[in-house]
């Protein structure tokens, strides 16, 4: 059908013309967990207080990225809920005009509590990340109790967010066996269950090929006991996952292939603010384009906005991880 709209809208397009309207805002470096594919073992250089940017910062920056157009918005970390007053950021984030939907990557531990307050704030969406169900298991991977998580995953069905979705990270030989379990609780809890694969975007040493188990490998598994419908272009969020439905399981899952989908970053719609109030336009590129010295200097709104734009245009085509990238940077501190 032809649109008869003519109204034009502002969007905001990288150097190759990639429409670009989705902000990761990563709120703080920290985690009360230590995944092994995110953190180094013994991890501990955290970033001063006064380096990462202010709840007011951050949202100057939000307002002069939803003036270019950007209309989603992620609040990540670290683990975003360790940082105090998380719903009074994203209340103040949803009074931004231009801004439709702000969603959340969290570990969940702390959002037993903090589920109804950031709904009220006006969070729309929640990703989990639930690696493993079995409890040694999960301590093993992250450092934490996945009780927790459950009371969080529970409290979360219970606000009432307009989806809340999980995220299980591939690694071969340590969660392949939970796989099948998580995905029993994800078809039970009417969830959707994303698979991804392992990203060198840290420094630990579990980020080796040995790890890597290829989200291909996975849908073959799961097809030889069960009918995966693919949903075709349907989205369950704003970002790369391909989805299908596991007919005899009755569950949706989502893969994100960074490194096995040739075209994984073909649609690419993301940038990121990382805690140090860094533009990152690409995870897996080094470029970096930092707003602090506009946002604590002279020059105001408009030298933002440049940096905003410098960043867009020189956005990279695509990630570097098949070309042996070397992180310089930890997960942690650029966002997950
Ligand atoms: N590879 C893939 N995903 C990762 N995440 C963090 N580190 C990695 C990595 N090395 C993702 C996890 C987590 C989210 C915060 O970031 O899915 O849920
Ligand atoms: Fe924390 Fe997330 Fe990194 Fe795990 S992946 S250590 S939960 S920031």
């Amino acid at each position: 059908m032809l649109s008869t709209c003519h109204t034009p809208v502002m969007t905001a397009t990288d150097g190759t013309g990639r429409s670009v309207d989705y902000l990761r805002i990563s709120i703080t470096d920290r985690c009360n967990e230590r995944c092994l594919y995110c953190m180094p073992e013994g991890f501990a250089d955290w970033k001063e207080r006064d380096e990462i940017l202010s709840f007011e910062e951050i949202l100057r920056v939000a307002r002069v990225a939803a003036k270019l157009g950007f209309r989603k918005f992620r609040v990540t970390g670290g683990e975003p809920l360790v940082r105090k007053s998380a719903p009074e950021l994203i209340a103040e984030l949803a009074r931004i005009p231009g801004v439709e939907s702000i969603g959340m990557t969290t570990n969940a531990t702390r959002l037993a509590s903090l589920a109804r307050p950031l709904r009220e704030a006006g969070l729309k969406t929640v990703n989990i990340s639930l690696d493993a169900l079995t409890p040694s298991v999960y301590r093993r991977i992250t450092g934490g109790d996945v009780n927790a998580v459950l009371e969080g995953i529970y409290a979360a069905m219970n606000a009432g967010f307009e989806k809340v979705k999980l995220n299980m990270v591939l690694i071969r030989g340590m969660n392949e066996n939970e796989i099948r379990p998580v995905l029993h609780f994800a078809a039970e809890h009417r969830l959707a269950l994303r698979f991804i694969e392992l990203m060198p975007v840290s420094l630990t040493e579990m980020l080796s090929e040995k790890n890597f188990l290829p989200a291909g490998e996975v849908m073959q598994r799961l097809a030889e006991h069960d009918t995966l419908t693919p949903l075709g272009e349907v989205r369950l969020g704003h970002g790369p996952a391909k989805y299908y439905r596991l007919e005899k399981i009755g569950v949706t899952v989502g893969f994100i292939g960074a490194i096995t989908n040739l075209h994984f970053c073909e649609a690419c719609n993301k940038i990121r603010l990382t805690a140090d109030g860094k533009i990152r336009p690409c995870l897996g590129n080094h470029g970096e384009y930092d707003l602090k010295p506009a946002l604590r200097g002279e020059g105001g709104e408009a030298a933002i906005r440049e940096i905003f734009q410098q960043a867009l245009a020189e956005k990279p085509p695509e990630h570097l991880f098949r070309e042996n990238y070397q992180p310089s940077r930890i997960m942690t501190a650029i966002g997950g």
